[in-house]
């Protein structure tokens, strides 16, 4: 294995309480129920894909406009990003900082593949945005988890091949979109089993990272 492809969310820091929060002050707004157990669909999914699947939800599909689904879009998301304020590296998973350093002086590179347009602005307050080599941007993409285009691009981002890349990902969706295109998949910190995953840590403190590079 040449290199480690990460989702940001409920892998690298648990910011799906915060998603699950800002979508709860919306849904309550108009008037749908969602409750943790509908949310783990919302996971790995982008920001208009879980607004729709919320209104899908509440049946109020063809209830609004696609202006005023923007808008709503960006409500949830100023909530969001207002939550996200007091994040600091005491805010990282167990294991993630002294992993990812241990690839770093491994010369393993690492990349990002989160469909979060909140990535960099997330790993700043984390304060190990200098320990990833790339971060895939969403907005490049034509197509969201569980397709694997998100996991090419980080693969061909660090110079690798999907197969010699080991993926992590907390959502259903993103390890069907790393097993579709032949990458080890790590499932982390999965409550509901994980199907496809190759291996299920809850943290990645569990990890010895010499066996991972001799896979
Ligand atoms: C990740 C999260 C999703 C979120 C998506 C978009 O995949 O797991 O819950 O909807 O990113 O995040 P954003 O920060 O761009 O709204
Ligand atoms: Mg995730």
């Amino acid at each position: 294995m040449k290199g480690f492809v990460f989702d940001l969310d409920g892998v690298i820091t648990d910011t799906a309480k915060y998603h699950y929060e800002a979508w709860k002050e919306l849904a309550d707004q108009l008037g749908i129920s969602i409750d943790l157990k509908f949310n783990e669909q919302l996971k790995g999914i982008s920001r208009m894909d879980s607004l729709e699947r919320i209104l899908a939800h509440g049946n109020k599909q063809s209830a609004y406009m696609q202006e005023e689904k923007e808008a709503f879009a960006a409500q949830k998301n100023e909530a969001y990003v207002q939550l996200l304020q007091n994040l600091t590296p005491a805010d990282l998973l167990p294991g993630v900082a002294e992993f990812l350093k241990e690839a770093k002086a491994k010369k393993m590179p690492c990349a990002i593949a989160s469909a979060s347009k909140n990535a960099p602005f997330i790993l700043e307050k984390l304060g190990v945005i200098d320990l990833f080599d790339a971060i895939v941007d969403p907005a490049t993409l034509t197509k969201g988890k569980p397709d694997p285009e998100i996991f090419v691009k980080a693969a061909e981002s660090i110079g690798i091949k999907p197969e010699e890349a080991i993926g992590f990902e907390d959502a259903q969706a993103g390890i069907a979109g790393i097993k579709a295109c032949g990458m080890y998949a790590i499932g982390v910190l999965a409550d509901e089993p994980l199907t496809q995953a190759d291996r299920t840590v809850h943290s990645l403190a569990e990890l010895n990272m010499d066996e991972l590079i001799a896979l």
